[in-house]
This record gives structure tokens, sequence and C-alpha cells, in this order.
């Protein structure tokens, strides 16, 4: 993470709902979520949908369950590879206080090389789980007692 960065992580509220969209539909132009979607993950994941303020904006968000499941996340295209999704992934490990899972694109390097970086290891596949593409199954790591452990 570059050295002072620094971001507030906040849970969602209704007004960032324009700015997520955006994020989203830079990030994933083919498939991204709906405002619909986005508003039903706020109504599941109370706790799990979260953003990061910074320079006075949103530059990103998690979403993720207190089962450990990671169903999306996202940062802002000019604030990538400033640590913005490192403290949101770690955010997701500290709040769920279990294993992190989740499914990525195998054709997503970026996002498979950054789940790596924090210590997530591809532990499956499922075929054509997406319209075009397989899925990788990603777990953090546990220690030998079973308990997830923190990767910073
Ligand atoms: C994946 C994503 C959320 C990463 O966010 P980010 O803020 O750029 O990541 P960070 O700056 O916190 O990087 C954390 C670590 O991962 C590494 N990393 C990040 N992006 C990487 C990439 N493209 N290739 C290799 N390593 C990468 C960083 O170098 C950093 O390592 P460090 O701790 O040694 O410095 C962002 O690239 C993104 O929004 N991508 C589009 C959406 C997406 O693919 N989401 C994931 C699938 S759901």
């Amino acid at each position: 993470m570059a050295e002072g960065v620094h971001g507030d992580i906040r849970k969602f509220r209704i007004e960032d709902i324009h700015k997520i969209l955006e994020i989203e539909q830079q990030a994933f132009p083919k498939t991204a979520y709906s405002k619909d979607l986005f508003i039903e993950y706020a109504k599941n994941c109370p706790d799990g949908f979260v953003v990061i303020e910074a320079y006075e904006e949103v530059v990103g968000y998690i979403i993720f369950d207190m089962k450990g499941h990671i169903h999306s996340t996202a940062v802002e295209r000019s604030h990538r590879r400033k640590g913005f999704g490192k403290i949101l992934f770690r955010h997701a490990l500290k709040c769920a206080n279990t294993q992190l899972r989740l499914e990525v694109r195998s054709k997503n390097r970026n996002a498979v090389a950054f789940y790596k970086r924090l210590g997530m290891k591809v532990v499956g596949k499922i075929p054509d789980y997406y319209e075009t593409d397989d899925a990788l199954v990603m777990v953090s790591g546990q220690s030998e007692s079973g308990q997830a452990f923190r990767t910073d």
C-alpha cells in the first residue's frame, strides 16, 4: 500500500448508490450489478455492505456476509493499487471472523493476483459458473487449529 494512504470505512448508505453504480460499471462493464441488486444486498447484508471513503468521496466497496462469503468488491479505477482494496478485504476478514470464501472469474487475472497477494488460495474450480467463464473458488488461509488467520 502507498505510504500514508488512508480511507474511512463505513456502512453503505442509500445516497452512495450512484457512486457505487459508477464504480461497478467501470469494474464490470458487461456484468455490472443493478441498483436493485445492491439495494437487496444492503437489506440482506446490513453489516457486510461497506464503502471506503477517501479524498471526500466513495472510492470502493465490498459486500460480504457473516458466513465469510465475499460477494463482490471493486475500487474506482483511478484509485487502484493504493491499498484501498486491501483495507476493505481486511475489514471483511475482521468482521466475519471466519475463513473468507469467494468465487472469481478465472480470466480475471488482476483479481486473482490481488486475492493471492492477500493470502487467499485457490481450492477449486466451478466449470461454466459464469456465462462465459469458469469460477475459481478461493479461501483465506487457516491455522493448524482450523481458526481463520488474519493476513496482515
Ligand atoms: C481487485 C481490486 C478490488 C483491487 O483493489 P486495489 O485497491 O487496487 O488493491 P490494493 O491496492 O489494495 O492491492 C492489495 C495488494 O494486491 C496487489 N494487487 C492489486 N492489484 C493487483 C494486480 N492487478 N496484479 C497484481 N497484484 C495486485 C497489490 O500490489 C497489493 O499488494 P501489496 O500489499 O504488496 O502492495 C481492483 O483492482 C478492482 O476494483 N478490480 C475490478 C473489480 C474486480 O475485479 N473485483 C474483484 C472480483 S469480485
